[in-house]
């Protein structure tokens, strides 16, 4: 069936909410070295030696193997049932880091919803594709009523990568500006979002706690660090399970749309090792790709429900889409 073009439907309302940020302690890991990451999956006898081979020790060290094995035999399953079972909700599917999820998720076979403002867009982007796997349905995050509670059903993870400029552009044109879509656009997706959802990842930015220090107040001229904070704050507080993943200054493309082919064959060139951290600490850049990789890992990697991290990318081999190399880097970045 060819790819279905969108419907509309009823209201749904949504409120203003008061935030009350909740934020970790500053934490800044070093480039990865998975190796090195602090996060144990030493075998017990390497732990227990590390610990002076004491029997306590050993206990715990082998409790802690046999936690970090259910996790990970968890994440195993649902990632192993996942390509039949998920249906990803994209909002922001035509931006930069927007394409690469989609594409992405395209090509591990796991299904995605598109809510997108033009859906002509999502053709010429995308392709014709069967309405098993991508599905695209119209949609503005300004409009409670764009956010009707069809276009969640069967949906069981969300990402959201929806912004524009910092500085006034063509792009605020019709009044989309970062307060209409990075807090109003956010808390009506967050208000309109079921309880039943198992994630939903929403990519932010790095600098957004420090929005009146400089040199972040330059780019928070026209608020936009501000309303994404606001948004922050509201998934934050919404009691559903969520990840924030606050990018760098991003960096490769796509910078406009490009067709799928290019996307699927997109590579974060050198700039693969991926560095995460908590606390708004890093300043540096990363790319696109890997901001898409790490939101599509976020979705199953259950130690990231309820964290906001940071990410940014350097020269160097990466985690590729390795969950195992991930899991690790989310993990080593935790803030105790
Ligand atoms: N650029 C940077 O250096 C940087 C740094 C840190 C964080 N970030 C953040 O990272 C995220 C991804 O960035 P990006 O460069 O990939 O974004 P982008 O290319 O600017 O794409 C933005 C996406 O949001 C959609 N959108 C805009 N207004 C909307 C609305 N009212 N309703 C629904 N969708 C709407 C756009 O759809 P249309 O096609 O309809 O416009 C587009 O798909 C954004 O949140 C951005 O603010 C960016």
């Amino acid at each position: 069936m060819a790819l279905k073009l969108p419907s509309r439907f009823p209201m749904c309302s949504g409120k203003p909410h008061k935030a009350s940020p909740r934020w970790s302690t500053a934490h800044l890991i070093p480039p990865p070295n998975l190796a090195g990451c602090g996060c144990s999956l030493l075998p017990s006898s390497a732990a227990s030696s590390s610990r002076g081979g004491g029997g306590r020790a050993v206990v715990h060290a082998v409790k802690e193997e046999e936690t970090q094995s259910s996790v990970l035999a968890e994440e195993e399953t649902s990632r192993a049932s996942s390509s039949d079972s998920k249906l990803v909700l994209v909002i922001g599917a035509t931006g930069g880091v927007g394409q690469l999820i989609v594409a992405s998720l395209l090509s591990r076979n796991i299904k995605s919803r598109l809510l997108i403002r033009d859906p002509s867009k999502a053709v010429s982007l995308f392709g014709i594709q069967d309405e098993n796997t991508i599905q695209v349905r119209k949609g503005d995050t300004r409009n409670p009523s764009d956010l009707d509670s069809t276009i969640f059903e069967g949906v069981t993870h969300v990402i959201c990568c929806t912004g524009t400029t910092a500085f006034p552009s063509k792009r605020w044109d019709g009044d989309n500006t970062p307060e209409r879509i990075d807090w109003e656009g956010i808390r009506n997706l967050v208000l309109a979002l079921p309880p039943t959802i198992e994630r939903l990842v929403l990519v932010s930015s790095v600098g957004v706690t420090k929005y009146n220090e400089l040199p972040w107040s330059i780019m928070n001229l026209f608020g936009v660090l501000k309303f994404k904070k606001m948004g922050e704050d509201f998934v934050q507080n919404s009691g559903l399970p969520f990840t924030i993943i606050r990018a760098g200054r991003l960096t490769d493309g796509p910078y406009t749309s490009y067709d799928l082919n290019t996307l699927l064959k997109a590579t974060a060139g050198k700039r693969r090792a991926v560095v995460i951290s908590q606390g708004d600490k890093l300043v540096g850049e990363v790319s696109r790709l890997v901001v898409a990789e790490a939101c599509i890992q976020a979705l199953d990697i259950e130690c990231t429900k309820g964290k906001i991290y940071e990410i940014n990318s350097v020269e160097g081999d990466g985690p590729g889409s390795d969950p195992a190399k991930w899991r690790e880097l989310f993990k080593a970045a935790e803030v105790n």
